[in-house]
């Protein structure tokens, strides 16, 4: 069994974290975890009028973001596998980025993130911001150099995406190649369609 947790911070993008979720649910021996910070929750009000239960409906374990005692703030629980949890922070608001750049952590989406940092093991950030100000792609960079996987999100037309949906489960498998994960989401030159 395989622990991924998911962080969803308050950048845009909520859709693209249930996808995700969603696609997560289907691969075997997976067990979701599910943390949504609390400017995710407003963020994800105004994006798809939902509470956060919309999003850790879909994982298998969720944890609450001001509980810093939780598990995964400890490196043991990372450990407790024989195969080491991942993390994937989707959306990685600029705020998450910064925390996690300084090392200061507020809260359980990005304690964990730091863990997963100190401890090696494999951290996706799905960030979502325009334009970028060079304080975040010093932080990007920063972060980078310490050994997380920084993935903006820009979707790629060459799969040719027939729908919101298509598009962002090519995003979700191209998040899934980072950490190993197997899926059927698609992969260049295999196109789902040849012709729109
Ligand atoms: C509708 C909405 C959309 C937002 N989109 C973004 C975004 O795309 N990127 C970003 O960095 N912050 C965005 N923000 C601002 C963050 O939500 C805000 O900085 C928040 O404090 C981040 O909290 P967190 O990083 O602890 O989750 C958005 C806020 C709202 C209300």
């Amino acid at each position: 069994m395989r622990d991924i947790l998911v962080g969803v911070s308050g950048a845009s993008g909520m859709p693209l974290a249930a996808s995700l979720l969603q696609h997560l649910r289907s691969i075997p021996r997976v067990r979701t975890h599910c943390i949504v910070s609390a400017g995710a929750v407003g963020v994800l009000r105004e994006e798809c009028g939902v509470g956060p239960e919309y999003l850790t409906a879909l994982a298998d374990v969720s944890w609450q973001a001001d509980d810093l005692g939780a598990g995964p703030s400890s490196g043991s629980w990372w450990r407790r596998e024989s195969c080491p949890a991942a993390m994937l922070v989707v959306p990685c608001s600029m705020g998450t980025l910064g925390a996690l750049a300084s090392g200061a952590t507020h809260n359980l989406v990005q304690r964990a993130a730091d863990v997963a940092l100190k401890e090696h093991l494999p951290l996706v950030l799905v960030t979502r911001e325009s334009p970028l100000s060079a304080i975040h792609l010093r932080n990007m960079l920063t972060l980078r150099e310490a050994g997380a996987v920084i993935m903006p999100f820009s979707p790629g037309f060459y799969l040719r995406p027939r729908s919101l949906d298509e598009m962002l489960s090519q995003t979700c498998g191209r998040i899934f190649d980072q950490i190993g994960l197997p899926h059927a989401l698609g992969r260049w030159p295999d196109r789902k369609c040849d012709a729109l």
